[in-house]
């Protein structure tokens, strides 16, 4: 991938991450609001999991970033 496509490909990324957490944050919300109206049905107590997964792929994508640029400027290419 080229220096200025990898660039657009991180920034898109991380605006992902960024949009996720804010449904991620608000399933997590919807689980309180539920729980204080007695037990809530599984598929709310679950609804954070996927989110939750997708903001670890999305997350570990842009903490291992910063050092595969620092690999590829040392390795030249
Ligand atoms: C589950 C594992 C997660 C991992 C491994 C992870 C990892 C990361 C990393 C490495 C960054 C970039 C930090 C930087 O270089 O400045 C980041 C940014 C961010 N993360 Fe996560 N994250 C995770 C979950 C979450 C969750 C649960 C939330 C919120 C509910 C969240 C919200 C954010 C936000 C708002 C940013 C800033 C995005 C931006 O630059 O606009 N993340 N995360």
């Amino acid at each position: 991938m080229s220096r200025a496509k990898g660039i657009v490909v991180s920034s898109r990324l991380r605006q992902f991450h960024r949009w996720v957490s804010i449904a991620f944050t608000a399933t997590v919300i919807a689980n309180f609001v539920a729980l204080a109206k007695g037990t809530p049905p599984p598929w709310v107590i679950y609804s954070p999991l996927l989110p939750l997964a997708v903001l670890l792929l999305t997350g570990l994508y842009l903490f291992a970033l910063p050092y595969t640029v620092k690999w590829r400027i040392r390795s030249g290419a």
